[in-house]
């Protein structure tokens, strides 16, 4: 089923173009995989999907259910769950204050339950639970923020370059962690990622973006294996 869609989507931010004609979809249990070189516009289909950039025409559905007007607060509310670029945690509270944070606008009897549900999720962030936010390896930085997007039970979650500037054994750690998060909570995950090897190694269906428009759409490991996926991916060729 397709609980994400785009249809015919132009957007950037006020009167800059930056998407063209975009037709997006991400389908229930799957990890869709956007990449695309800098400034491709990856971020910004995130950003017009949440509804933070200026969307020029066409239109975003979510559930069937046309939301391009809807401002962001209703979206989350509504389950989808972004997770910026450069998104972040509060340096100076410990793994399991941060948790109880991202929940705070769940009803509060709820919230500690929720806090264990996600620390069964990561064994990881368990053991680490009572440590300063700030202490975590980039790879643990970025669990705890995955944990914390996931407290509200999202329908679906967006990723922005989780796996920028990590070392290579945590760039491993956070794919296996969203991996997981598919095969054994069945979460709906859309994920950006500029490095796109490995990305599109785990997801489902692919998508490349070059210069604002999709050049490539389907299986995401077909994409992976198009023999002239750097000519395409470069924008050299369509
Ligand atoms: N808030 C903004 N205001 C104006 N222009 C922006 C804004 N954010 C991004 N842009 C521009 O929009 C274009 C697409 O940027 P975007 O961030 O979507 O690229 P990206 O594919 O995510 O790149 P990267 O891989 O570097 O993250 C770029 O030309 C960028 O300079
Ligand atoms: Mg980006």
């Amino acid at each position: 089923m397709v609980l994400l869609e785009t249809k015919n989507l132009y957007s950037g931010y006020g009167k800059l173009k930056v998407l063209f004609d975009i037709n997006f979809q991400a389908r229930e249990g799957e990890i869709t995989v956007v990449v695309g070189p800098n400034g491709a516009g990856k971020t910004t289909l995130l950003n017009s999907i949440m509804g933070i950039a200026t969307i020029h025409s066409g239109n975003v559905y979510f559930e069937g259910q046309d939301v391009t007007r809807i401002p962001p607060y209703k979206k989350a509310r509504m389950g989808i769950a972004y997770l910026p670029q450069l998104g972040n945690v509060a340096a100076g509270l410990s793994v399991e204050e941060n948790l109880k944070i991202a929940g705070y606008l769940m009803p509060k009897d709820e919230v500690p339950e929720r806090v264990e549900e996600i620390l069964d999720m990561f064994p990881k962030l368990r053991e680490l639970r009572k440590r300063k936010a700030g202490t975590l390896s980039g790879g643990e930085r970025r669990m705890l923020a995955i944990g914390m997007a996931l407290m509200r039970k999202p329908k679906i979650l967006m990723l922005d370059e989780m796996t920028t500037d990590l070392a290579p054994i945590l760039v491993k750690q956070v794919l296996n962690t969203v991996v997981e998060l598919r095969d054994e909570h069945k979460q709906t995950i859309l994920m950006v990622e500029q490095h796109a090897k490995r990305a599109l190694e785990i997801g489902d269906r692919g998508y490349l973006l070059v210069s604002g428009e999709i050049r490539y759409e389907g299986n995401a490991k077909e994409l992976l294996e198009h023999p002239q996926f750097a000519k395409l991916y470069l924008g050299i060729i369509r």
